[in-house]
C-alpha cells in the first residue's frame, strides 16, 4: 500500500450549506490526528468553496474544485474560471469528471479546462474512465484517448501538480460490491502508469499518483488501495457524510 494514501472527498452536489461544510470540517479535524498517515483532501461546490477552505484554515486538508471553465474571457454567465476557484482558495482542480463528460465536456474541453488550472498554478486531478467493460478490451483505447488529449505536448506537467483519478463509469454511484475488484483494477494502474510514460519521463510518470473513484466505500476502500496498486481514493456519496468518510480513513489507516 501507498506509503501515504490520498484520499479525496468529491462532495459533487450532496452539501448545500456553508453550516455543513463548516460542521464536517470541526468534526473531521477533530479525528485527523489519528489519520497522520492520510493526506485528506476535500472538493466542495463551488459555493463552498470559500467556507470550506476557510473551515479547514491551518490544517492538513486541501480543499480544491470540483470543475473550472475552460474559458478565459468574462462573458460566461454561470462559469467559474480556474482564477476564480484559486481566488476562492482552491489549491487543486478535478477535470474531466465523467459526470461533466457525460454533460457534454469533451477530450477537448478537457484538456482545455487543464490548460486553465495550471496556468493558475492549481494541482490537477484528472479523471478518466470508460463507461463499459467489454471483452475486446475497447476500454483500453477509452482510457489512452483520454489521457493522450489530455497530456499529450502539455508544456509542463510539474511533478507533484498531476494526479491520474481512474473512475469507471459503471461503478460511480453503486454500492461496495459494485465496485471494481482489486486485480482488475492493479491491471488498470499499470496501464495507466505505462501510458503515462509516452507523455513524460518514465521517473516523473512512476511518481503520479493514481487513485480509483467508483462506489468506494469503508467496506472496500483498503482492498481497494492494497490489491488494485492505487495510490489513493476518490470517495462520493460515502465523502458526504462524516461518519462514512472517517470510517473510510480508519479502514485505510489500520496496520
Ligand atoms: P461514488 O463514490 O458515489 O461512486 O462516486 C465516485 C465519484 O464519482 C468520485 O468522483
Amino acid at each position: 500500500m501507498a506509503k501515504k494514501p490520498l484520499i479525496v472527498g468529491n462532495w459533487k452536489m450532496y452539501l448545500a450549506s456553508a453550516e455543513e461544510a463548516k460542521k464536517f470540517a470541526s468534526g473531521l479535524r477533530r479525528k485527523l490526528p489519528l489519520y497522520k498517515n492520510i493526506d485528506v483532501s476535500i472538493a466542495p461546490p463551488f459555493t463552498l468553496l470559500s467556507a470550506t477552505v476557510a473551515a479547514f484554515k491551518n490544517s492538513a486538508v486541501k480543499v480544491g474544485a470540483q470543475s473550472v471553465s475552460q474559458f478565459l474571457d468574462e462573458k460566461r454567465t454561470g462559469e467559474v474560471s480556474a482564477a476564480m476557484a484559486k481566488a476562492s482558495g482552491a489549491t487543486f482542480a478535478i477535470v474531466g469528471h465523467s459526470e461533466r463528460r457525460a454533460m457534454g465536456e469533451t477530450n477537448a474541453v478537457v484538456r482545455a479546462q487543464l490548460m486553465r488550472a495550471l496556468e493558475e498554478n492549481l494541482s490537477i486531478i484528472l479523471c478518466i474512465g470508460e463507461t463499459e467493460r467489454d471483452h475486446a478490451g475497447a476500454y483500453l483505447s477509452v482510457v489512452t484517448e483520454q489521457l493522450s488529449s489530455a497530456l499529450d505536448k502539455l508544456p509542463i506537467i510539474k511533478t507533484g501538480k498531476l494526479v491520474i483519478a481512474y473512475e469507471p463509469v459503471w461503478a460511480i454511484g453503486k454500492s461496495a460490491d459494485d465496485a471494481m475488484k482489486g486485480p482488475d483494477l492493479r491491471e488498470m494502474s499499470i496501464f495507466i502508469k505505462k501510458t503515462l510514460t509516452e507523455y513524460m519521463e518514465r521517473s516523473a510518470a512512476l511518481k503520479v499518483p493514481i487513485l480509483y473513484g467508483g462506489a468506494v466505500e469503508a467496506s472496500n476502500a483498503r482492498t481497494l488501495l492494497q490489491e488494485g496498486d492505487v495510490q489513493g481514493l476518490l470517495v462520493g456519496h460515502a465523502s458526504a457524510q462524516l461518519d462514512s468518510f472517517i470510517e473510510i480513513l480508519k479502514s485505510v489507516s489500520h496496520k
